[in-house]
């Protein structure tokens, strides 16, 4: 079977998460349009769990449901590039049960994810810093990068022990070392030479970010990605976060006039 035109899937383990290119509801947004990049804080599993008697561990479980739900939505809806903010460099400051909590459910789930997100069509790439993480998750998303390598219809990258200072600094090194070598001239260095040093050189800038639970900031998410993305916030927890969710404020997007420092003088008469 050819997965890349499998329209509709059921999967494995998300019987009732379905990907259907066909569904009817799906809003009808014209390709060009569309964000060629949306970027989600996928924040609040914590305060849903504790909000109803549960530990944050059963928010994290909870939150996988939604973020295969979203990564469903966003190809339904035609999006070409989703980013997933699952762990930050700055977690780590969480407690030691908590992040070997989060370190084991990682590998878990992209174990268990991959193959559905294989016949959705969808590739996948980690992005982030290797230093500290779990070796074990690390190989499972180089396995999930290259069971997905050849697909066409998402690209999805799981930041996983991702910080935007951190990416910044670590692209600071490559350059200074090749300045080092005499392989690059300082003054040459420009906002290309910087982002071809990124964790994920070819990533399109973010048109949209996307920050769940009611908290207004972007904490140290693809900051020189992101420099002129649109910023929405959603009030949802994340673990309640559904498709139409992501559809609406995509819906939104498309009314915002970005200028990117330009203005238009049109004086009313
Ligand atoms: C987001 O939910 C998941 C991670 C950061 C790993 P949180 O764990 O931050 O949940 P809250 O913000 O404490 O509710
Ligand atoms: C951002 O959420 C990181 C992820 C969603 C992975 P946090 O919950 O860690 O962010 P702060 O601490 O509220 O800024
Ligand atoms: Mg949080």
């Amino acid at each position: 079977m050819d997965t890349q035109t499998t329209r509709s899937v059921p999967n494995a383990p998300h019987p009732a998460i379905r990907m259907d290119l066909d569904a009817p509801d799906i809003p009808h947004i014209a390709p060009e349009s569309l964000p060629q990049h949306v970027a989600i804080v996928m924040d609040g599993n914590g305060r849903w769990a504790n909000q109803q008697g549960l530990h944050r561990t059963q928010g994290h479980e909870a939150g996988e449901r939604a973020l295969m739900e979203t990564v469903a939505g966003a190809v339904e809806l035609g999006i070409p590039e989703l980013s997933l903010y699952a762990f930050s460099t700055e977690n780590w400051r969480r407690s030691p049960a908590e992040v070997r909590f989060l370190m084991g459910f990682s590998r878990q789930t992209i174990h268990d994810d991959s193959a559905t997100l294989n016949a959705w069509g969808v590739r996948v790439r980690w992005v982030g810093r290797a230093q500290k993480l779990w070796r074990s998750v690390l190989g499972e998303l180089r396995a999930a990068e290259q069971l997905t390598q050849h697909n066409q219809r998402m690209t999805l990258n799981l930041c996983v022990n991702y910080g935007g200072r951190a990416e910044i600094v670590d692209a600071m090194r490559a350059i200074a070392s090749q300045v080092q070598s005499g392989r690059l001239n300082p003054s040459r260095i420009s906002e290309a030479t910087v982002a071809r040093y990124l964790y994920a050189p070819h990533m399109h800038d973010v048109d949209l970010m996307i920050r769940t639970s009611g908290e207004r900031r972007t904490s140290n998410f693809l900051m020189w990605e992101s420099a002129y993305a649109e910023l929405a916030f959603s009030d949802v927890m994340w673990p309640d976060f559904t498709r139409q969710d992501l559809w609406g404020l995509c819906t939104e997007y498309i009314h915002r006039h970005r200028r990117f420092g330009g203005a238009q003088d049109a004086p009313r008469v």
